[in-house]
């Protein structure tokens, strides 16, 4: 079975094809980061030209790095939600298109339902049920997927998601954009206990989350000791900034692992590739004995194969998608 996959739900255009779910034959990503980067974050007009400038031929091109022909395909998959509306839309445009043209079945995949698919590719042990905690610049959500494609959101951000906070934060100390790779690196020099920053939790609901509490503090901490003259310590922030997150993200992805009982816990998203929040749940499950899956760096931020993959589990559970098929900004994981 083999399912060629579109992605363009943000600043990536990105095309593969992958064989049964689990094999990724090519994946080809263009990105439009250089572009944006002038803006100091996605401008969501240019990011939809760019995506129509880039998705056919970047389709060509990972069929020819697969050594396979369009006559091979036996599936187009697309990202249908979540993401920048008319981003979205191009995808599922030019893959309606080739699912017509080629007779194809057209299968609709959830965005972070493909994040999370990430981890089957880089683990060919994992099965579902596992926790999985997804973040990325849009989402922060902790996932209980029972099954391929049953999940049920067990908590999440109320505000920001925590890429979108890493960003904000980088943008404001000129660090560049996205903000979340480079406050990563600069963290790595820095001790963690230099800045004291928020860790907010919301009463009567232990697995949800809030970002934008840590962002006001974080802004105001920059923009105060900039009038005062004052030179911020930019290891020692980026690394109390990282430890906040993560003393967010990491006891409850634990909790929601307990409640469940699954042993396994999954990451996925953009995030999953910060070096804090990596070493915190590996020392976190090593104590308690879970298992964790991290995907692979490459698979961790927008690709088309993690879409390749899930299509090939939504395939199977005959989740098609007729030419009426819409785009959507916005869409619970639950829904598929
Ligand atoms: O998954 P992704 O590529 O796009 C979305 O689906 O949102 O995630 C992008 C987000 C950005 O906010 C970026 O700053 C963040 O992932 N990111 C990181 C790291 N690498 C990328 N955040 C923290 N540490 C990193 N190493």
């Amino acid at each position: 079975m083999n399912i060629l996959a579109i992605e363009s739900s943000c600043d990536d255009t990105a095309a593969a094809v992958v064989k049964d779910g689990r094999t990724v034959l090519s994946s080809c990503v263009s990105s439009q980061i250089e572009m944006h980067t002038i803006y100091g974050g996605v401008v969501p007009e240019i990011a939809s030209r760019k995506h129509i400038e880039a998705v056919y031929g970047l389709a060509d091109q990972a069929l020819a790095d697969a050594g396979l022909g369009r006559e091979d395909l036996d599936a187009i998959a697309v990202t249908y939600a979540p993401g920048l509306i008319g981003a979205v839309l191009v995808g599922v445009n030019f893959a309606k298109g080739a699912a017509m043209s080629l007779g194809l079945p057209l299968i609709p995949v959830h965005h972070v339902r493909g994040h999370i698919a990430a981890n089957y590719i880089t683990h060919p042990d994992l099965e579902p049920p596992v926790v999985c905690l997804c973040i990325s610049g849009g989402t922060t959500a902790i996932v209980d997927v029972k099954s391929y494609t049953d999940m049920e959101i067990m908590g999440g951000t109320r505000d920001d998601a925590a890429g979108e906070c890493f960003d904000k934060v980088a943008r404001v100390l000129g660090i560049g954009y996205p903000g979340g790779a480079p406050m990563d690196k600069l963290a790595q020099g820095g001790g963690d206990s230099r800045y004291e920053l928020p860790v907010a939790h919301v009463a009567g609901a232990e697995l949800d989350m809030s970002f934008s509490g840590l962002k006001t503090a974080s802004l105001n901490l920059i923009h105060n000791a900039q009038q005062k003259g004052e030179e911020l310590d930019l290891p020692d922030f980026a690394a109390s900034f990282g430890k906040a997150v993560s003393d967010s993200l990491v006891p409850r992805a634990m909790a929601a692992l307990k409640a469940r009982g699954y042993g396994k816990l999954a990451v996925a998203g953009g995030v999953a590739a910060n070096s804090r929040i990596r070493s915190d749940l590996q020392r976190a499950c090593a104590k308690t004995g879970d298992k964790l899956y991290l995907p692979e760096l490459r698979y961790c931020g927008d690709n088309a194969a993690m879409i390749g993959c899930q299509g090939y589990y939504e395939w199977k559970a005959g989740h098609l998608a007729g030419l009426d098929l819409n785009a959507y900004a916005t869409r619970d994981i639950s829904l598929g």
